[in-house]
């Protein structure tokens, strides 16, 4: 029996495709009454757990539910859930409005809900102009719209902040935290940090399927360490010696080092124990997103493309990383 609750409920969760463990071990809940974020790096297994949750990919083991059951026992799935996935597409030549008639039609519920969801969207201006002259930001709008047609308790949304404009995101921003403030459930997956930095009051971050934190934002900002830059004349020898001493090192873009967990004295007296000359020493505070490419630099580590500048020399992270 469905409980009725808004809570998402994910327990061991794991998925493979062949030999790739794409989500591994997960688990976690999703309260109502809160955004809750669900971040990491392209290719750490967001979509299949979001996928899991709505029931479109089977799990390999593990549950994934939705007010106590999962998605597919849910006796009318679209006033429960409303989804927007990846990529999710319209019919070009079809107006805004023809567009949500056609799904409220489908799920059953009145057509004047078109108009309902388009004005919650902000969308009632461009109701009668075709999906296919929308810009990238209507589009997620739209999208978001198809959702809320069955004005449901629970909002799964992947990646909405795509290539939204920083007015978009603010936008987005609002309405979620509004949805929630209402008492519904908002999951939302990201994985750019900054997007939903300021959205998001509870992080579930995972990093190659698997979960790295999971707790309140402002937890995560309160563990905020700072780090030791510096330039030595010999850095595969400092790192050797400090990470000898149990520390913390990476490689930063610029060919310096840094070391977290310590301080700039400690750091010095290190180098002059490995006799390593330092031209340049720098206390750095670390901030949230920073922090956030710690946790999952194991994922990081690997990628050319649009990871972080710095790549960890921390034990053997050289993963295959994953794409989209
Ligand atoms: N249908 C699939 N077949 C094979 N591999 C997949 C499939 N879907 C996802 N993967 C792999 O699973 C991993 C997680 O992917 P995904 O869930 O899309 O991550 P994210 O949404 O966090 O970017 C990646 O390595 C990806 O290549
Ligand atoms: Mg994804």
């Amino acid at each position: 029996m469905q409980d009725g609750s808004g809570r998402i409920t994910v327990q061991d969760l794991s998925k493979n495709f062949g030999p790739v463990h794409a989500v591994q071990n997960l688990g976690f809940t999703v309260h109502p009454g809160s955004v809750t974020g669900f971040l990491g790096p392209n290719g750490a297994g967001k979509t299949t757990t979001l996928r899991m949750i709505l029931g479109l990919v089977t799990p390999s083991s593990g549950t994934a539910a939705i007010n106590g059951v999962p998605f597919g026992q849910l006796p009318n799935p679209a006033s429960v859930v409303g989804a927007v996935l990846e990529a999710q597409s319209f019919h070009p030549s079809r107006t805004a409005r023809n567009h949500l008639r056609c799904y409220a039609t489908a799920m059953g519920v009145p057509d004047e809900q078109a108009d309902r969801v388009l004005d919650l969207v902000g969308l009632t201006s461009a109701a009668d102009r075709k999906a296919g002259t929308f810009s990238l930001g209507m589009h997620q709008r739209l999208a978001l719209a198809t959702a809320l047609l069955g004005d449901p308790q629970v909002l799964v949304l992947d990646e909405p902040a795509n290539g939204l404009d920083p007015e978009g995101i603010a936008w987005l921003r609002n309405f979620l935290r509004t949805f929630a403030a209402s008492g519904r459930t908002v999951l939302v997956s990201s994985h750019l940090l900054r997007e939903m930095e300021h959205t998001v009051d509870q992080a579930v971050i995972i990093s190659r399927g698997e979960c790295v934190y999971n707790g309140h934002l402002d937890d995560l900002r309160a563990q905020q360490r700072s780090r030791v830059l510096v330039q030595a004349a010999d850095p595969s020898a400092l790192v050797t010696k400090l990470q000898g001493a149990g520390l913390q090192v990476e490689h930063l873009a610029d060919g310096r080092l840094g070391i977290t967990g310590s301080d700039s004295r400690t750091v010095a007296d290190l180098a002059l124990e490995a006799g390593v000359a330092l031209y340049e020493m720098q206390d750095e505070k670390v901030d949230l997103e920073q922090l956030f490419f710690q946790l999952t630099n194991g994922q990081y580590a690997s990628r050319p493309d649009g990871g972080p500048q710095e790549t960890a020399v921390r034990g053997a992270e050289t993963g295959s990383g994953g794409n989209d």
